[in-house]
């Protein structure tokens, strides 16, 4: 039970990684504020209580300032606390296109929600965590903070955006014993790499690039999250955290 007592606020938990890790951290005695756009995250909360433990959903749509703070806040209305934030609510190109084939909308709608969404979410639990003078931040990156990908180049530029929020953030809240770090996984098995895992040449593609010969599932991208989350990780701050199974190792 190493959450006992503690309350997380996740974002992006109706499906996925977000998901697991919800789970996890329930299973570990957190109690558990999911802020998600998909009712779906009511299975989430669902299944943690019958596991015996405590959350709650809001409807939040991280690309609203407004919507970060009601998150926070009712986090702190229903568990009395908030001790680490996991800002992990993420979208995916809808088509992989060249730059000069992209509409301003898919460029904008991908930096509204990983970006915008991040920094939204970052801000309502550091104003918290100044307050009560600690706490722990995660957000969601992926190896497309530190490498690009032909045909994803919003995608991968919000994600290097999320890096260059986290080392801002670590920066800022260290000396005031606030670590704010972020996860970088590679190919993780989700409702988000679905379309490709299930077309047999990408999936093939994706496998070698893997190195480990599989994507990830959920749950072992979930286990960095609670041990970064930890007072284990207590000298960890300002960093990205790949978990790739050597992909970017080439
Ligand atoms: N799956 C991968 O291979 C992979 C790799 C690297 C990084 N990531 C990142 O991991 C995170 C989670 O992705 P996943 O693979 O679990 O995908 P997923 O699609 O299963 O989960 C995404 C979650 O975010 C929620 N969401 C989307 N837009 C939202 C919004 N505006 N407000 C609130 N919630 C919103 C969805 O409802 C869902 O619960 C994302 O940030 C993604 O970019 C995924």
């Amino acid at each position: 039970m190493r959450f006992a007592d503690q309350a997380i606020v996740i974002t992006g938990a109706s499906t996925g990684i977000g998901r697991a890790t919800a789970l996890a951290f329930g299973r570990e005695g957190a109690s558990v504020m999911i802020g998600d756009i998909d009712d779906g995250a009511n299975d989430t909360v669902a299944e943690i209580r019958k596991a015996g433990g405590k959350a709650e959903f809001r409807h939040c749509d991280v690309a609203r300032g407004a919507d970060c703070d009601a998150l926070v806040a009712a986090c702190l209305d229903s568990f009395g606390r908030l001790d680490s934030g996991f800002n992990n609510a993420g979208v995916f190109p809808r088509d992989l296109l060249p730059i000069h084939e992209m509409s301003d909308e898919e460029f904008d709608r991908i930096m509204a929600v990983n970006v915008k969404g991040v920094f939204n979410a970052m801000r309502a639990e550091l104003r918290h965590f100044r307050q009560v003078g600690k706490g722990s931040v995660v957000n969601t990156a992926s190896v497309g903070a530190t490498i690009a990908d032909p045909l994803m180049s919003a995608y991968s530029a919000s994600k290097h955006a999320v890096l260059g929020l986290t080392r801002a953030g670590g920066l800022e809240n260290g000396p005031h014993n606030i670590r704010v770090n972020a996860i970088g996984p590679g190919m993780v098995r989700t409702a988000m790499t679905a379309k490709w895992l299930e077309d047999p040449e990408l999936a093939e593609a994706a496998r070698h690039a893997t190195v480990i010969g599989r994507p990830a599932e959920p749950e072992e991208i979930a286990e960095v999250v609670l041990f970064l989350s930890s007072d284990a990780a207590s000298y960890m701050n300002g960093q990205i955290y790949l978990i790739d199974g050597g992909l970017t190792a080439r």
